[in-house]
């Protein structure tokens, strides 16, 4: 295939290991994108990515496929820790660079064999990752490419990240439920992140896949972006935007990237806009298992305005009312700042990490009986009180949503629906 031409063994080595040159002849990847100019916008990119590659390509690990084998223990199912479109993830041990002191628990991915589009990810993600460098970004160790008699083998030595994804902890249910404070600490690592790649470093960098499964979470639940296969270098001075095929994932894409194929850094700000509902109501941006109606979380929100008294029917109920509802209300709001249809009205990502600063100082200020306060307000509920527990606060609750879902018609009646199926599956 075209794409493995570039890393065939010319030599006729039977198993090689990769050069740490990672050009790719495909000039649609990376930072070859078809540029479209016609605006003010500039961006002062001198170098590409390939070119910043080639001086810190050396601050990568290469390694041979035999030792990747070794720290998996030949790729033991009981050490997959996840599955992805790229290929299968596994937790497993490395010796340290000096071969001295204690193993490194590393996360080993091990692209799907024969993929083009694996293939050109792959390449992606050791260029992007082995130039950028951030707090909130995970960090790439290494990678590993051999061409042998049964194909090519393709993989990436990743820092372990033991608390798994947001995704995982947002929407299966076999996770605790996420403190709302951590919920929003994990939304400032991860807008933190998003503003590096935007607009603080030599080459403006789009994600392109910005969602909850590539938000990995260390030991204290401190974000990282993960996943820099579909990121793209962002418009050169003078031009507005990158034109590319469309790629990315349904239910987080802009939709005026998915209707015109043209890629801004706003185009991750959409992205986010989705996250910050999805870890608002605890349901995924498209959840398929629901009927047709109510599969798309923003087509709901729109019945859940953030300045109504039936905004919090759109909360997560395993937050079980633990959490500011003025914060929660700004973060809608700054989500619908996000999800604006034109591109040119959303924020920048550091207009984001602002806002979530100051969201957080309210909501790390404000009373934890805000929220039972408004329900008063609705002459609903009682004041939500620390001693009557989670279940009768669950009842209450429950009949709170109840007596909501009289008053705001047939629409909002089949949302609370959705949100007891939320709380009892
Ligand atoms: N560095 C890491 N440390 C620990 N676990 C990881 C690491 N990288 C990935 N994982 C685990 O592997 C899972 C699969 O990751 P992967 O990126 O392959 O797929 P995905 O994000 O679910 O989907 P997609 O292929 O669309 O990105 C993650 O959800 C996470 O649980
Ligand atoms: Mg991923």
């Amino acid at each position: 295939m075209k794409c493995f031409y570039y890393f065939k063994d010319r030599t006729g080595n039977r198993v090689q290991r990769s050069s740490p040159e990672l050009k790719d002849p495909d000039k649609s990847d990376v930072s070859a994108d078809v540029r479209v100019s016609n605006s003010s916008c500039s961006v002062a990119s001198q170098r590409s990515i390939p070119e910043l590659y080639e001086e810190k390509a050396q601050n990568l690990r290469v390694f041979s496929f035999s030792e990747l084998r070794q720290a998996t223990n030949n790729f033991n199912l009981l050490l997959k820790i996840g599955e992805g479109g790229f290929g299968s993830v596994y937790k497993g041990a490395i010796k340290p660079v000096d071969g001295k002191g204690d193993p490194i628990v590393v996360a080993i991915k091990k692209l799907n064999r024969d993929s083009f589009q694996g293939h050109k990810q792959w390449i992606a993600e050791v260029q992007f990752l082995g130039v950028l460098e951030h707090p909130n970004l995970v960090k790439l160790i290494g990678y590993c490419a051999a061409d042998g008699k049964r194909g090519i083998q393709r993989l990436l030595v990743y820092e372990f990240m033991p608390n798994k994804s947001l995704e995982d902890h947002v929407f299966n249910r076999a996770y605790p439920a996420l403190p709302w404070q951590t919920r929003l600490q994990i939304l400032l690592g991860a807008a933190q992140g998003l503003a590096y790649l935007h607009e603080e470093i030599e080459v403006q960098v789009i994600y392109r896949d910005f969602k909850a499964s590539n938000v990995l979470l260390d030991e204290d639940f401190k974000p990282k972006l993960s996943d820099f296969g579909l990121a793209r270098e962002g418009p050169t001075a003078g031009h507005t935007h990158v034109s590319t095929a469309v790629v990315g994932t349904f239910g987080y894409a802009a939709p005026d990237y998915i209707q015109t194929g043209h890629l801004t850094t706003k185009s991750d700000v959409w992205s986010f806009g989705v996250v910050l509902y999805e870890i608002l109501a605890g349901r995924r941006s498209l959840d398929r298992n629901l009927p047709r109606s109510e599969q798309k979380l923003l087509d709901l929100v729109k019945q859940f305005p953030a300045d109504s008294k039936k905004f919090s029917l759109l909360m997560d109920p395993r937050l079980d009312n633990q959490y500011s509802l003025n914060a929660a209300r700004r973060i809608a709001k700054l989500a619908d700042s996000c999800l604006m249809k034109s591109a040119k009205d959303r924020p920048k990502m550091s207009q984001v990490v602002e806002s979530l600063k100051q969201i957080i100082q309210v909501s790390d200020e404000g009373s934890p009986f805000e929220k039972s306060s408004e329900c008063n307000e609705n002459d609903s509920v009682d004041k939500e009180s620390s001693e009557t527990g989670v279940s009768e606060s669950g009842r209450r609750r429950m009949a709170h949503l109840a007596k909501l879902s009289e008053h705001v018609g047939g629409v909002s009646r089949r949302g609370f629906m959705i949100m007891q199926r939320a709380k009892v599956t």
